[in-house]
């Protein structure tokens, strides 16, 4: 098939106000201006031959430009079997980051149009064998349509007055199976033993023998006891994930119960229900991204999980998970860091999320959150290492946040472990401090 290429184009300069710039790692056969041609053609005016009505005026306006290539070293991608032999037929797949403009008058601030450019049809196009969006960048004209979160760090900090350390979270753990009173007293023996802030996992939401009415209820009242007893507040994330027409009636319900935090499975429910949920809320959003990983985990296909960061971010997430530093999931630390930092740079007024270091976490992994992230702007959050404490979710608790005591005076955690039964057992029983 030939492309028509007459559409590829180097502006001298693109102003950066009219379009959302994406960046790509694409893998073809094509001759790599035929295949920048090829896709801002498919995702913009064209198709793969001229038509009458596509005018030099309305490709200006409309078409999608140019505004990088750049091809990578290697001569060839075919994944062909370990030594067999190159024949003279052989199509060399080169591989190039391309980065293109995309005019936002053909969707305006709307998600899920957005995405039908950016992320659309372009995954078909037979003659591209890998193609992975890495970038978004958008210019403050389009941001300013989104409010993003609510609450960000500073709000959900300043409900919980716990300031100049991580948030110390977790997961009620099982997931799945307990009734609400059960479940009321695991929270309450977590928040006892320090926890700040617990949540309901991303299997749990409103169900027949665990309503969202009967958790909220059970939950609140057992963390007003915790808070009274420790002094500290608390927080507690309710999962609403459901139908559409059922969320805003669940945050209802919440808040009515006294809840100060509702949470969604953004990537299953749809970005904008999330996004109407943030300018509906009276409570900061947790947000999880289960689904997601499955757009972001091949290096060859997808969505770069930065990429979706910032969609959440932008979409009202106050508190988003972005991997775990060290932990049980699929990113090298390094794509963590990259999640946890498109959750704070700079995106106009929308207000920075608190990320999440979330998966196989327990008080052992404290010190190389904290080398690695640099900072305590996180929620540190963990299922098992509190749950499973040998001594209980009290003990698990506690130990986690002995260890943050000990990397913040800057103490190794085995010895500050010494006068330490929680922390000693936690050792004992999970295994290696990571440094
Ligand atoms: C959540 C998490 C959780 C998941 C994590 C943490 O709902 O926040 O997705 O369900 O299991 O991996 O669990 P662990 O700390 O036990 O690994």
């Amino acid at each position: 098939m030939n492309f028509n290429k007459d559409l590829i184009r180097f502006p001298e300069a693109i102003d950066d106000d009219d379009y959302i710039f994406a960046t790509y790692y694409l893998e073809t056969s094509m001759d790599l201006y035929e295949a920048a041609n090829a896709f801002a053609a498919e995702q913009s005016t064209g198709t793969w031959k001229r038509v009458r009505d596509e005018t030099d005026a309305l490709r200006e306006r409309h078409g999608i430009k140019v505004a990088g290539i750049y091809p990578l070293p290697g001569e060839c991608r075919q994944n062909l079997p370990a030594g067999t032999p190159k024949s003279d037929s052989c199509t060399c797949i080169r591989a190039a980051v391309l980065r293109l403009a995309f005019p936002h008058i053909n969707f305006g601030p709307k998600i899920p149009n957005l995405l039908s450019a950016v992320a659309g049809n372009l995954f078909e196009i037979g003659a591209f064998t890998a193609i992975k969006l890495i970038d978004l960048e958008f210019p403050d004209i389009f941001l300013k349509y989104f409010t993003g979160p609510r609450f960000g760090i500073k709000g959900c900090r300043d409900i919980l007055k716990a300031y100049d350390r991580p948030i110390i979270g977790a997961i009620i753990k099982p997931c799945v199976g307990l009734s609400a009173d059960r479940l009321a007293d695991l929270a309450y023996e977590g928040a006892k033993g320090g926890l700040d802030f617990i949540k309901d996992d991303e299997l749990l939401a409103d169900t027949s023998y665990n309503s969202i009415k009967d958790r909220v209820k059970k939950v609140t009242s057992s963390l007003k006891r915790a808070e009274e007893e420790t002094g500290e507040k608390k927080m507690y994330a309710f999962n609403i994930t459901d139908r559409l027409d059922r969320i805003k009636a669940l945050h209802d319900i919440v808040v009515e119960g006294g809840g100060n935090c509702v949470m969604i499975n953004a990537a299953t429910t749809g970005l904008e229900a999330m996004r109407e949920l943030a300018e509906y809320t009276q409570v900061p959003i947790h947000c999880h991204r289960d689904f997601a990983p499955m757009w972001a985990r091949s290096q060859f296909l997808g969505i770069s999980f930065p990429v979706l960061t910032k969609l959440f971010r932008l979409c009202g997430a106050d508190q988003i998970h972005c991997g775990a530093i060290q932990g049980k999931l699929y990113e090298p630390d390094d794509e963590v860091l990259w999640n946890i930092r498109a959750c704070t740079l700079d995106f106009s007024s929308i207000k920075d999320a608190l990320p999440v270091s979330s998966g196989g976490q327990w008080a052992g992994k404290a010190p190389v959150n904290a080398r690695k992230i640099g900072h305590y702007d996180f929620i540190h959050l963990s299922g098992a290492g509190t749950y499973a404490h040998p001594d209980g979710p009290e003990a698990g608790a506690k130990s986690i946040r002995q260890a943050w005591d000990a990397v913040i005076k800057k103490i190794p955690v085995e010895e500050y472990a010494k006068d330490k039964k929680e922390l000693t057992r936690a050792i004992e029983y999970f295994g290696k401090i990571i440094y």
